[in-house]
């Protein structure tokens, strides 16, 4: 197993891939609204490069932010990459020009997605690659069947190494799961949404990473009362708390923080050091979800 300094150590997705539990979430690198070049270009860069100087060994992305840019960030920032580097990424969407994100799930549009993740990360092989399915916040349902056996086609023609899968229900996991191993699934959890205590558990089972987006509350910041309240007797932020509680919740879970700045990254590993007393946990399970 990878050694690290950060807190919560590794996980192994899978016999070779084993990443930091810390990582890092690369869709605020673009521009307002995941769309176009970022406000400040260099210290996009400046935030990949930290993140790699911090030992993180994760970072998440994907052609569609931006579209293409943040990965073209990603590429100029840290290529050639370190060997222990994974870039995860995902597909299912697209971009249309006024910044919307209309589904792209057809078998021709996920190979399209795949080729373009590959030449704008510039890589042979993509190590990870997350089906995106559902709505904007949640699982919708519906077969897994057609998109997942186009990713599955492509991993065995070697562009993709190992696959997730995101925004889904129990259910559309499982079916997954019967056409083809998964890593990871990739859902929208944090301490004050938590549809999917039970999923994680589950996964845990299985050896699964879950991988929470939104765990800083993405667009609409974190705001309750009981973490404002933990925070202030833990003297601490209450983002800080956040991503302590995730780290704790449980050993599968996965940190990919979004930020565009350098000192914002520092205090989110930072926070992940601390270390939640029970009765801080307690009432922060408390939150409803
Ligand atoms: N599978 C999916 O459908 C899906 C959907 C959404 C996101 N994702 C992935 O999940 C990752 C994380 O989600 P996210 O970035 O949307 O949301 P997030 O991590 O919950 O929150 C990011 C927001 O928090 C702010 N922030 C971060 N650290 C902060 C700090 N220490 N103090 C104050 N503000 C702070 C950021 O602003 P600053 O830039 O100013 O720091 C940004 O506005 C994304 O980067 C992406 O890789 C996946």
């Amino acid at each position: 197993m990878a050694m690290t300094e950060l807190p919560g150590g590794t996980f192994s997705l899978a016999e070779d891939l084993t990443v930091t539990r810390v990582g890092y979430g690369a869709m605020q690198l673009a521009g307002p609204h995941v769309f176009g070049p970022p406000a400040d270009h260099d210290e996009a860069v400046a935030v990949l490069r930290e993140a790699v100087a911090l030992g993180i060994t994760h970072i998440d992305t994907s052609d569609f932010y931006g579209p293409h840019v943040t990965n073209q960030i990603i590429r100029e920032a840290l290529h050639p990459y370190p060997e222990d580097l994974h870039i995860v990424t995902k597909v299912g969407a697209r971009r249309d020009a006024d910044g919307g994100w209309p589904h792209a799930r057809k078998p021709d549009e996920l190979r399209q997605a795949v080729h373009e993740n590959l030449e704008n990360l510039g890589l042979d092989a993509l190590d990870v690659v997350n089906l995106r399915l559902g709505a904007v916040d949640g699982p919708e349902p519906g077969s897994v069947v057609e998109p997942f056996t186009a990713l599955v086609e492509m991993q065995q023609e070697g562009l993709i190494r190992h696959l997730g899968i995101s925004t889904v229900s129990a259910e559309q996991i499982a079916e997954a799961q019967s056409i083809a191993p998964i890593v990871c699934v990739q859902n929208f959890y944090n301490v004050a949404h938590r549809d999917d205590d039970a999923l994680i558990d589950s996964l845990a089972e299985q050896g699964i990473a879950y991988v929470p987006y939104f765990p800083l509350g993405g667009f609409t910041p974190l705001q309750s009362d009981t973490l404002s309240a933990v925070a202030a007797e833990l003297g601490e932020k209450p983002m800080a708390v956040a991503l302590a509680w995730l780290l704790q919740r449980s050993p599968n879970i996965l940190l990919i923080p979004g930020t565009s700045s350098v000192a914002h990254l520092r205090d989110n590993v930072a926070a992940t050091a601390l270390t939640l007393p029970p009765h801080a946990l307690e009432q922060l399970d408390s939150i409803a979800g």
